[in-house]
């Protein structure tokens, strides 16, 4: 029976005997190969390209590895109450483990730019919705002022213990694959995950589980891309509101991920994300938010340019799941058919195709 990362990982993570296990069963989440995608498509070559569907965890998103071990940490420390700003998945997150701690919880989102499931989440596990008139950056400014002074432990991943978990993402590709891959595609919104993951490909090296290591290749939305542009953008914009961030907050970390692993960051236009989202919904049936199809955006964005040279294996890690923003899947799906109950009508429908 699974039961959690805690359990599995134990001997990677910073706990002892006196660390709760604050789980949801969170990790062990399926890596899928892509079937239907065409060597066209993939630059006209054969390539092994598998996606990391981290929308199966508890909560629906990547988050939930971190968080487990945050909210742990914070219960074995004694805190009463955790605090975070979020862009939906962590506060979804942060509420749903603080719930089962018994911790209060208090997060701060961006008011009316966070996806309708995030919103449900956070609000129905518990935790008291800040929604301030701001952007993600603005709220994660309030909370490292608030809990710097104030009794509330922070969760966003400026905590170390969010990236100690989520690190274990690397671990689990790479036992799946019985190697590392050769490239790695994820979305960078605060940074914290690809901070994650490339302490997690080098561990699970220095552990002796890998021999080579994969190139970093991180994705920020077109209108969201200050590591790629140089500097902090103001006002970010995009319809991937994950990642809709514009000063992140481990940029360094993700700056040393790409350079040290010879991987790049880039961006990818949201015209780029929405085909990559379509394209996985309706060609093989996997469902995730917008912010995730920027890792298969970019995929296909380098296989068009020439990138790859034949035979290499690729995982895109799917962050979060689709049913996160129902409101922008509606929006860019094909339109429904509206018909009365009547059989000779809805026959005329199915035989227009
Ligand atoms: N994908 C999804 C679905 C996310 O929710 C996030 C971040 C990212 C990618 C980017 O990860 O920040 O570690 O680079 N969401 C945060 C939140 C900011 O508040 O839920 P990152």
């Amino acid at each position: 029976m699974w039961t959690g990362l805690m359990n599995k990982y134990r001997r990677y993570l910073p706990v002892t005997d006196r660390t709760p296990n604050i789980t949801l069963s969170e990790g062990s989440t399926p890596l899928i190969r892509l079937h239907n995608f065409s060597e066209q498509e993939l630059g006209g070559l054969k390539l092994n390209v598998y996606v990391k569907f981290e929308g199966l965890n508890p909560t629906g998103s990547f988050k939930d590895r971190g968080m487990f071990l945050a909210i742990s940490k914070a219960a074995e420390a004694g805190a009463k109450a955790v605090i975070c700003a979020s862009t939906g998945n962590t506060s979804a997150s942060a509420a749903a483990y603080a719930a089962r701690a018994g911790l209060q919880c208090f997060v701060l989102i961006p008011d009316g730019h966070i996806a309708l499931g995030k919103l449900a989440q956070a609000m129905v596990q518990g935790a008291k919705v800040i929604a301030i008139a701001g952007n993600f950056d603005d709220a994660l400014a309030a909370v490292r002022t608030i809990s710097e002074k104030h009794p509330f432990t922070m969760v966003n991943s400026l905590n170390p213990h969010r990236i100690e978990g989520q690190k274990t993402g690397a671990f689990e590709i790479c036992e799946q694959l019985g190697q590392a891959p050769d490239y790695h595609f994820m979305p960078v919104g605060n940074a914290g995950n690809i901070t994650a993951y490339w302490r997690g490909y080098q561990e699970w090296q220095a552990a002796g589980q890998i021999k080579t290591l994969p190139k970093l290749m991180g994705f920020q939305a077109a209108g969201a891309a200050p590591i790629v542009d140089g500097h902090p953008v103001k006002d970010p914009q995009t319809i991937a509101t994950a990642i809709k961030i514009g000063n992140p907050a481990s940029w360094r970390q993700a700056e040393a991920a790409r350079d040290e692993s010879g991987g790049v960051i880039e961006k990818v236009t949201d015209e780029e994300i929405t085909q990559a989202q379509l394209k996985l919904a309706a060609r093989e049936g996997i469902f995730c938010e917008p912010a995730s199809a920027a890792s298969v955006a970019g995929l296909l964005k380098k296989a068009g340019e020439g990138f790859f040279r034949g035979g290499e294996t690729a995982v895109c890690v799917l962050t979060g799941h689709g049913l996160k923003d129902p409101d922008r899947a509606i929006a860019i799906a094909p339109p429904l058919s509206r018909v009365r109950a009547d059989s000779a009508e809805i026959l005329k429908i199915i035989q227009a195709g």
